[in-house]
């Protein structure tokens, strides 16, 4: 077993029996995302990329909590101002990674943390695992693609309720709605996922990759296209009231008042 040169303790990397595992491991933050642990990401999927040894890679959080999205203060602070930004950067790599990835999502998978998973090839969540694209309520938009991704996946109605209201939906929705494989036991979504990302790791790269490339190819120039609109969007509503009101309030811990904005 070997670890990656790029890890930080945020974002913990290995790689065992052909495949990279990478654990968001922020808990007292609830595994927000920071621009340093895009950045340790983005590295962690380009290397996984280059790296023969690697077949497939897991995605994890910790057994209570995937992740709660963006860091609010990074958003307040230093927010994604350009396309080389690491978030971006990470949304760039994830979209297009040729190799499998596969998903445990326990705990509340918050904005790109539920994202992300829209570019993950088998997700097995924790029956606790609460998924949510709060983008409206903190005066945002949507990114990864979801916009073209969650109406596709989901059918208009429900990705509308996902993605206009923002309000939470549990495992067993997502898994009607397609968006996850499996529900099992909080204690057991990790294990599953990397059994699985072993069986992968022991078939032919060279088929997993060609057979992924082919599902993926009438979306692949849409994904990206729309990734960049909704980049922008994104880029510029971050400093507008209606999310400068929306972070400022999650940071003082009250409601925030959308009256004005
Ligand atoms: N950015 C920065 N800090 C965050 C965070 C985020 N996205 N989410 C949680 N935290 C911090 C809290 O500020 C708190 O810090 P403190 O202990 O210093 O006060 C700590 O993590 C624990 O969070 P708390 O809200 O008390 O945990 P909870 O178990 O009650 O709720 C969540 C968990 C994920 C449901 C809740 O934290 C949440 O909704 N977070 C915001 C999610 C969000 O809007 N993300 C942006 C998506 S684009």
């Amino acid at each position: 077993m070997t670890s990656t040169p790029n890890a930080i303790p945020e974002i913990l990397t290995h790689v065992d029996a052909g495949v990279m595992t990478l654990t968001i491991n922020r808990l007292d933050k609830k595994n927000s995302l920071t621009a340093a642990m895009y950045a340790a990401m983005a590295d962690a999927l380009e290397s996984a990329h280059h790296d023969t040894a690697v077949r497939a890679l897991v995605i994890q959080g910790h057994e209570s909590i995937f992740s709660a999205g963006n860091d609010i203060g990074d958003f307040l602070n230093k927010p994604p101002s350009t396309a080389d930004a690491p978030v971006f950067r990470f949304l760039r790599g994830i979209s297009s990674f040729s190799k499998p990835i596969v998903a445990a999502v326990c705990g509340p998978a918050v904005g790109i943390g539920t994202t992300m998973l829209l570019h993950c090839d088998l997700i097995y969540a924790g029956d606790n695992a609460a998924f949510s694209l709060p983008f409206v309520n903190l005066g945002l938009c949507p990114e990864a693609a979801s916009s073209y991704l969650a109406p596709k996946l989901m059918g208009y109605p429900r990705a509308a309720e996902a993605l206009l209201l923002g309000e939470p939906f549990r495992a067993e929705t997502a898994l009607e709605m397609g968006l996850i494989n499996r529900i099992v036991p909080p204690a057991e979504a990790s294990a599953l996922a990397q059994q699985q990302a072993r069986k992968l790791a022991a078939k032919p790269l060279s088929s997993l990759i060609e057979t992924k490339r082919l599902m993926k190819k009438g979306q692949a120039s849409i994904v990206a296209e729309r990734m960049v609109e909704e980049g922008a969007s994104f880029g510029r509503m971050l400093a507008e009231p209606a999310a400068r009101e929306a972070f400022t309030a999650f940071m003082d811990k009250r409601r925030p008042d959308f009256s004005k904005v």
